[in-house]
């Protein structure tokens, strides 16, 4: 069974530090957002299909020779289609009832039972849906009776239909590809979504977590999540605050560390405070404290910092 993984955008609330990494290659605790999503697939799946084209070079280079245990396909695209012509685009390679990701969602959906529902209920499609308060700038159904009645992406303020938005991932049946007109730029979210709602789209609310992680605020909060219970307990060089996640290559002297910290290989800190953020490879600093931020690749922090995004090409505060 295959999965497409959504993987086009450009990262721009992510930037300067997309310039130099394209988004889906930035690390969700220390392991890139992209391959993370795919090793999380369920068995069942064998074969993941990226759907690219900012980044393409950096991803087929990130993926060449690296076996993290299902066949991935990179499928370019020399413009972008949006979300359902990049579909499209991969249709030779799917077979049958295939998941769909929005690649930049973090999430604690159990794909599982929602194929086993879809299965069920024999739908042409299953939306994964997420409950939240602001709704107005998410994909937002009217739904009943498990199924999806009418789909509006991004309604203006006042006017949704529910607070049950589309978490951004799918199971679709062939059927629902083969709407989609080939080699154009469509959205399945504004000219598809809303044609097939009331003819066979099901919905599989969840709870848990969800994370769009675009902005800088989301991007810490999805690498806090993936943490899990994968912490680091002790360390020799440091003494550590709750959740934490410091790489093998990272050297550490007189640090307090925690909570909240993931700290990438080739890091060196010596008598550092890091709190509730994020600090990418290669990044040395001595003697400062750096609260809620990301910082790195391949930056020296010579200040304390506070809710900032430093990298190489510059810096914002957010
Ligand atoms: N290959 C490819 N080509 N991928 C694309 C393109 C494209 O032209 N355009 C967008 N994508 C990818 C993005 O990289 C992202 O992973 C995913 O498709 C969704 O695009 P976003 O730009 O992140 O959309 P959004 O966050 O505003 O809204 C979407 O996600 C929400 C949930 O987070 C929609 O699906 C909403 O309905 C949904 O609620
Ligand atoms: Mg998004």
């Amino acid at each position: 069974m295959e999965a497409i993984i959504l993987v086009g955008g450009f990262g721009t609330r992510l930037r300067p530090l997309t310039l130099t990494v394209p988004k889906p290659l930035l690390p969700l605790a220390n392991i890139p957002m992209v391959e993370r999503m795919i090793r999380n697939l369920p068995e069942i799946f064998d074969t993941a299909i990226l759907a690219v084209n900012y980044g393409l070079n950096d991803m087929r280079k990130y993926f060449e020779g690296r076996d993290i245990g299902k066949k991935v396909i990179i499928v370019p695209e020399e413009e972008p289609l949006g979300t359902g012509g990049a579909m499209r685009n991969c249709i030779d390679y799917v077979t049958g009832t295939t998941a769909v990701f929005n690649g930049d969602v973090v999430s604690s959906i159990n794909l599982n039972e929602m194929l086993e529902q879809h299965i069920k209920t024999k739908a042409k499609g299953t939306l994964a849906l997420w409950k939240v308060k602001d709704p107005s700038r998410f994909g937002v159904v009217e739904f009943s009776n498990g199924e999806i009645l009418q789909f509006q992406e991004k309604p203006e303020k006042g006017s949704e239909l529910s607070n049950l938005i589309n978490a951004g991932t799918y199971l679709l049946e062939l059927e629902i590809l083969e709407m989609i007109p080939p080699n154009q730029k469509i959205s399945i979210e504004r000219d598809i979504y809303p044609k097939v709602a009331g003819n066979g789209l099901h919905g599989f609310p969840f709870e848990g977590y969800f994370i769009d992680s675009g902005t800088p605020e989301s991007y810490l909060e999805a690498n806090f999540k993936s943490i899990g219970n994968n912490g680091t307990a002790s360390h020799t060089g440091a003494s550590i605050r709750g959740s934490v996640m410091i790489h093998e290559d990272a050297k550490l002297e007189h640090c307090i560390i925690g909570p909240n910290v993931i700290i990438g290989p080739k890091v060196k800190l010596e008598k550092c405070v890091i709190r509730n953020s994020v600090i990418l490879s290669n990044v040395n600093s001595y003697g400062t404290v750096i609260e809620d931020s990301i910082i790195g690749p391949n930056i020296q922090v010579k200040n304390d910092i506070k809710q900032n995004l430093i990298s190489p090409e510059g810096k914002i505060a957010f």
